[in-house]
C-alpha cells in the first residue's frame, strides 16, 4: 500500500505529491506548521495542538483554509488512509502561491494545506528513555518570535545537525545572557537539587510546547513544584535530573550536557515518573 498525503482538497500518492514552485512556503517560509503524535490511532493532546495552529495563524495573518471540525474530519481520513497506529501528523499551511513579491499575495489568495503521515516505533521511543539521551549546547541563533511555530527552520536544523557530528541527540540553544532556550525541537527541563521543576517562561524566544503545557498540568497535580524562569547551561549541569519534552518524545530524560554528566549520568527517577504521568494525561 503506498503512502497517501492531502493536499489542497485531494487525497494524493505521498511520493507525487507537491505544491507549486511559487508557493509562499518554499519561497519565504511564509508558513506554519503542527505536528501531532498518534497513539492507537488517536490523536494525543488534539485540541492543544489546534490552538496552537489557530494561534501560529492569528499572528501572521494566515487565514484558515478549512474548519477545525473539518481538519478533524480531514487528518482522520488521513490516519486511516496510511493505516498508522503509532506515528505523527504533519500540517503545513502557507499563504499560498502567489508571484514572487516580498509582501503579502492579494486579498482571497487560497492558503496551502499540506498534511502527511509519518509512522513511528514508540517502544523504541521507550526504550530510548530508559537511556537517555545525550545534548550539545549552541547559540541561539532565531529570529524574536520563536512562539509562532512557522517553516523559517533552518537554525534548528543547523543545530540539530551540529548535535548529530557531535553523536548527540538534541541541540539546546543558548541565549545572548547565557539561558538556555530550548532545543531545536523540543522544550528543556531541570529538576534542581533541592526539588523544583524548572523549565523556561513561555515567552517569545520558545516554542509553547504543548508537551510542555500538559506536563506542567500533570506535574503540579503529583505536588512537584514548578519555577517557570531561565536556567543556565551550568546550572543543568549541577541539576539532579535534566529532560525535554515534544509531542512525539514525551518525556526525555538528559543524562549528558557538552559531554559532561548530569548527575551520575542515568536516567532520573523523577523523569521517568513524569514519562509516566504525561502518557497517563493524555
Ligand atoms: N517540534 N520547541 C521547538 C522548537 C519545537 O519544534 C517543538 C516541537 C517543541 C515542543 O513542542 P510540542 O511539545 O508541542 O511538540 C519545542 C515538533 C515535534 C517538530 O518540529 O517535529
Amino acid at each position: 500500500m503506498s503512502r497517501i498525503a492531502y493536499v489542497n482538497g485531494r487525497f494524493q500518492r505521498h511520493d507525487l505529491a507537491a505544491v507549486h514552485i511559487e508557493d509562499r512556503g518554499f519561497q519565504f517560509a511564509d508558513a506554519i506548521y503542527e505536528v501531532w503524535a498518534v497513539r492507537k490511532g488517536e490523536l494525543l493532546d488534539a485540541e492543544g495542538h489546534f490552538d496552537r495552529l489557530d494561534r501560529s495563524l492569528n499572528e501572521l495573518r494566515i487565514a484558515h483554509p478549512v474548519t477545525r471540525a473539518a481538519l478533524t474530519i480531514l487528518i482522520r481520513e488521513l490516519i486511516r488512509r496510511n493505516r498508522i497506529s503509532d506515528g505523527l501528523v504533519y500540517l503545513q499551511i502557507s499563504r499560498g502561491r502567489a508571484r514572487r513579491d516580498h509582501g503579502f499575495p492579494p486579498p482571497g489568495t487560497r492558503p496551502t494545506l499540506v498534511l502527511t503521515t509519518k509512522r513511528l516505533d514508540l517502544d523504541a521511543v521507550a526504550r530510548r528513555a530508559e537511556q537517555g539521551v545525550s545534548v550539545i549546547s549552541v547559540p541561539d541563533q532565531r529570529w524574536a518570535r520563536c512562539d509562532i511555530k512557522t517553516v523559517n527552520l533552518l537554525p534548528n536544523t543547523l543545530a540539530k545537525q551540529a548535535a548529530r557530528d557531535a553523536g548527540a541527540y538534541e541541540a539546546w540553544q543558548v541565549d545572548a545572557d547565557g539561558f538556555v532556550t530550548e532545543g531545536t525541537s523540543s522544550n528543556a527541563w531541570i529538576l534542581t537539587a533541592d526539588g523544583a521543576l524548572v523549565t523556561r517562561p513561555a515567552d517569545h524566544a520558545i516554542l509553547h510546547g504543548i508537551t510542555r503545557a500538559t506536563l506542567i498540568r500533570a506535574a503540579t497535580a503529583a505536588g512537584y513544584r514548578l519555577e517557570e524562569r531561565p536556567f543556565t547551561i551550568a546550572e543543568a549541569l549541577e541539576a539532579r535530573e535534566a529532560f525535554l519534552t515534544s509531542a512525539t518524545n514525551f518525556v526525555m530524560p538528559v543524562t549528558r550536557i557538552d559531554g559532561r554528566p548530569v548527575a551520575n549520568g542515568e536516567p532520573g527517577s523523577v523523569s521517568a515518573e513524569l514519562r509516566q504521568a504525561y502518557l497517563a494525561a493524555v
